[in-house]
């Protein structure tokens, strides 16, 4: 925020009414835990006692649609990888909205659907073949029944891009690029939607860069092409995207951080899995993209942010790290502080705002306990895609190796969620071969 030279007093008082640090931001909400507390209560929390305005989830899961109403939080909701290929039918489409949306809506305000989750990362390519147009023919759907506000996108894993160091260099994976990803952004450019991308600076992490990742005073990465010096690994990355799309034709386009984050614990081998550093790297995100600065290729452009994610999993796996991704834990409480609370709303005829604090023995979610289950296929996470990146000798420390899947969608109806670390790891020796 710019602080004027010689604030007015009036300028003062506005400061002072605001909670400290009032970024509002959104947050992916997994339910891949057995304690979380039910979605009414998650949906009160947010809206009275945080600064969380809108929440993307992993599935099209009712009762949390439904627990929003009201609310004034966006919600973004995702179809199930596997129901893709169904929705490049316009009868399925509709039938798919009036299931899923039309009850809802506008009730709770259904922002984004997001068309599956990483499906080029993780194809297989019919899977792929069918995104595109699926995104078209529910969009058709959406648009005749006029619900015309409710955008369609999808998120994608940075392994879609062959590199992105120097940002200036970096462009989408051949056979992705022209194949599907310029479809895709035409279509999201004449609906206006976002282009979602789930940047980890965490898996980029190495001593030698933990700076440059957690948003900390560093020397900078220089990128000769366009004399531009990166303080940060999230506007590297976010560069390297947008050289990408420049380079199909749509660098206008916006682009939407559908994941990013960064765990408060982590299996003993990574160090890096701390409160101190979450809260480095939360707070400098929430700063960088409430600040309106952008990036250097992008100045002045805003970034819609979903934090992933809001609560600690004890159901996800196998590492630590994978459980430990949460702002808070099932009882409400912070696992660090970053300024997303702000004080309890002063609700006149409730002494005590929040009905939260007992939430133990909420019911157990039963929702993808697929966990790490069959779609993760370790052998074949680049099945159908094209061949990976040649060489990528060049990257200095802020390396390629955060170029990686996060969550996962399925080809089941639930929504699973494989091993972070594990698909990082693949991503990063395909990467650097
Ligand atoms: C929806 O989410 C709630 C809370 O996580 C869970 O209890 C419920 O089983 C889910 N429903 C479906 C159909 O997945
Ligand atoms: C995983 O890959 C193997 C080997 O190609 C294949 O036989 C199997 O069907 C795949 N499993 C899934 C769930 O995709």
């Amino acid at each position: 925020m710019d602080i004027p030279q010689h604030p007015s007093l009036p300028f003062l008082l506005v400061l002072s009414l605001l909670p400290a640090a009032a970024y509002s931001i959104g947050v992916n909400y997994g339910t891949l835990g057995d304690n979380l507390p039910p979605p009414s209560e998650v949906a009160h929390f947010l809206k009275t006692r945080t600064t969380i305005d809108s929440i993307r989830i992993f599935d099209v899961n009712t009762t949390i649609i439904k627990a929003f109403a009201g609310t004034g939080i966006l919600v973004s909701v995702t179809v199930p990888n596997g129901d893709i290929p169904s929705l490049t039918d316009a009868r399925n489409a509709r039938r798919w909205i009036d299931a899923n949306i039309k009850p809802f809506y506008p009730a709770t305000k259904i922002h984004y659907i997001c068309m599956g989750t990483e499906v080029l990362h993780w194809g297989p390519q019919p899977l792929i073949d069918s995104l595109v147009p699926a995104m078209q023919v529910l969009h058709a759907a959406l648009v005749k029944e006029g619900f015309d506000e409710i955008k369609i996108s999808t998120p994608h894993s940075l392994g879609i891009l062959l590199q992105s160091v120097p940002p200036s260099s970096a462009s989408f994976r051949p056979g992705w690029d022209v194949g599907t990803l310029q479809p895709m952004l035409k279509f999201l450019k004449e609906t206006k939607s976002g282009f979602m991308v789930n940047p980890y600076t965490y898996f980029g992490w190495s001593p030698a860069n933990a700076n440059f990742c957690l948003f900390k005073p560093n020397a900078g990465l220089f990128d000769k092409a366009t004399g531009l010096t990166y303080t940060n690994q999230f506007d590297q990355l976010m560069d390297a995207v947008h050289v990408s799309m420049k380079k199909l034709g749509y660098p206008d386009v916006e682009v939407v951080v559908a994941e990013t984050g960064w765990p408060s614990a982590g299996d003993p081998a990574n160090v890096h899995a701390n409160p101190v550093n979450a809260a480095a790297y939360i707070g400098g995100l929430m700063k960088k993209v409430s600040s309106g600065d952008g990036t250097p290729l992008m100045p002045g452009r805003k970034f819609e942010t979903y934090i992933f994610a809001l609560f600690n999993e004890n159901l996800k796996g196998p590492s630590l790290d994978e459980k430990n991704f949460g702002l808070f834990r099932p009882d409400f409480t912070q696992v660090y502080n970053v300024g997303i609370m702000h004080a309890p709303q002063a609700e006149a005829s409730s002494p005590s705002p929040s009905p939260l604090a007992a939430t133990t023995d909420a019911p157990s979610s039963s929702e993808g306990r697929g966990d790490d289950a069959p779609f993760f296929n370790k052998t074949k996470p680049f099945t159908s895609s094209p061949a990976p990146a040649s060489s990528n000798t060049a990257a200095p420390a802020a390396t390629d190796a955060n170029v990686r899947a996060s969550s996962l969608g399925t080809v089941s109806k639930n929504v699973i969620f494989a091993s972070r670390s594990a698909a990082a790891i693949i991503l990063a020796m395909t990467l650097l071969v």
